[in-house]
């Protein structure tokens, strides 16, 4: 999550913001594709539940 070469550091993505993060990654924004064809909407869920928690150590 920290500091990736080509996307942003979803450290500081919004926690208040589970919404955008679930249209952001399923539809993709701006530089970033749409995931929606790659990963369910549970998978995606998941992700929210690393970024929300802060991923692992
Ligand atoms: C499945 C793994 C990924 C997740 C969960 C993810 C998640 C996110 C999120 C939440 C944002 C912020 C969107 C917003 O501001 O609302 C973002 C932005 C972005 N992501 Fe990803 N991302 C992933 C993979 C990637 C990959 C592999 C790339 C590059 C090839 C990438 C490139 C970008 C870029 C360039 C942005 C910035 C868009 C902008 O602000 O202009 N992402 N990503």
């Amino acid at each position: 999550m920290e500091n990736p070469q080509w996307a942003i550091d979803l450290t500081a993505f919004p926690k208040n913001q589970k919404i955008r993060f679930m249209d952001s990654v399923t539809y993709g924004i701006r530089g970033m594709p749409a995931w929606e064809d790659i990963l369910k909407t549970e998978e995606i869920q998941a992700l929210w539940t690393y970024v929300y928690t802060g991923g692992i150590k």
